[in-house]
């Protein structure tokens, strides 16, 4: 068929290491009252941190855009716009959401602190407060952004690195980003979770990232593969995961890395499962990645008709390679899509 076929010891909350990162942070102060902002602000001004500091909610959200800042001091009771609104508006912007952010609040109402949870603060701090206890959420908070830093450095380092390897295939241009839509649209036509949706739509981007190890002259011959060139090609989806799984963050997508070529039947690669024990998210990106593959010219092949290759899809099924389900509510999305003229 087809052959497209940190963790950080430096980071601790209080170590030596995690000082040069605290001390080169960013601290935004949102507080309309000017005496506890000056406060607040000499405080971590003499543990050595940069700070900024705005009156209200408005200027807050700018600043949270302009300053990009490491942590957000938020006073709850602001007029306008207050601290819980402005906590909700960062905590549900996808560029944002992962900036820690502690509630200053002179209320210990645990209404107001429910509300807080519920808009996504990391943490809260009643005034009056110790300085000493000030300090320490920050720092712990700071510590913990810069560990989410380094994870997200090293997922982009590996996004790259995929999106590198498609680019050595001319043929294969913008492959990952069809298939990371489409599997999330077939993921929803089967009704999965947003885990699952989200591990997919990540896979679709990172599945073929094992490629790295398949030399040009098998990736890109023009003919039909050796069997000793198809056994290092079938090594893939092994390499693949082995470069991803030492990041925590992509485990979800790992069993799609490594199951995206199994078949139903149990005929297929690395490990020969069939049925329900391949993942369902991988049996998902298989149907897309065949279609997608099926559709676009290679070296070895021609491009197919949209018709031509939902019926390839459904003699593969029907030779037993590929889950039923997953192809039915492939061809219902194909149809509404763009239905077959009748
Ligand atoms: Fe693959």
């Amino acid at each position: 068929v087809l052959r497209c076929c940190f963790q950080s010891q430096e980071l601790d909350a209080f170590g030596r290491g995690g000082e040069n990162l605290i001390s080169s942070a960013k601290i935004l102060i949102v507080d309309d009252d000017l005496e506890s902002r000056l406060l607040l602000e000499s405080l971590l001004r003499g543990e050595g941190l940069s700070v900024h500091a705005v009156s209200n909610g408005l200027d807050a959200l700018e600043s949270v855009e302009r300053v990009q800042p490491d942590l957000l001091l938020l006073d709850v009771l602001m007029p306008d716009l207050d601290g819980v609104e402005v906590c909700r508006r960062v905590k549900t912007n996808p560029e944002t959401r992962l900036i820690p952010l502690l509630l200053v609040t002179g209320l210990s109402a645990t209404q107001d602190r429910v509300r807080g949870i519920e808009a996504g603060a990391d943490g809260f701090l009643s005034k009056p407060f110790e300085p000493i206890e000030l300090l320490a959420r920050v720092r712990s908070l700071l510590a913990l952004k810069a560990y989410t830093d380094e994870l997200d450095r090293a997922e982009s380092v590996l996004f790259t690195l995929a999106r590198t390897i498609e680019e050595r295939d001319p043929y294969t241009a913008g492959h990952c980003e069809r298939l990371a839509r489409r599997s999330v649209e077939l993921a929803r036509e089967l009704g999965l979770g947003p885990g699952e949706i989200q591990a997919l739509e990540r896979a679709g981007i990172v599945h073929d990232i094992g490629k790295i190890a398949v030399p040009d002259s098998i990736l890109l011959k023009p003919g039909p593969l050796a069997p000793e060139e198809w056994t290092v090609m079938r090594q893939h989806p092994v390499t693949g995961e082995r470069i991803c799984s030492p990041l925590r963050s992509l485990r979800p997508v790992l069993p799609i890395i490594r199951h995206h070529h199994e078949r139903f039947d149990g005929s297929g690669y690395p490990d020969g499962l069939s049925g329900e024990s391949i993942p369902l998210t991988a049996r998902v990106l298989q149907v897309v990645d065949i279609y997608d593959a099926l559709v676009t010219v290679r070296p070895y092949k021609r491009a197919l008709s949209s018709r031509e290759a939902l019926e390839t899809i459904r003699r593969e099924t029907e030779r037993g390679w590929l889950d039923p389900r997953v192809t039915a509510a492939f061809l219902r999305l194909c149809a509404r899509d763009a239905p077959e003229p009748s």
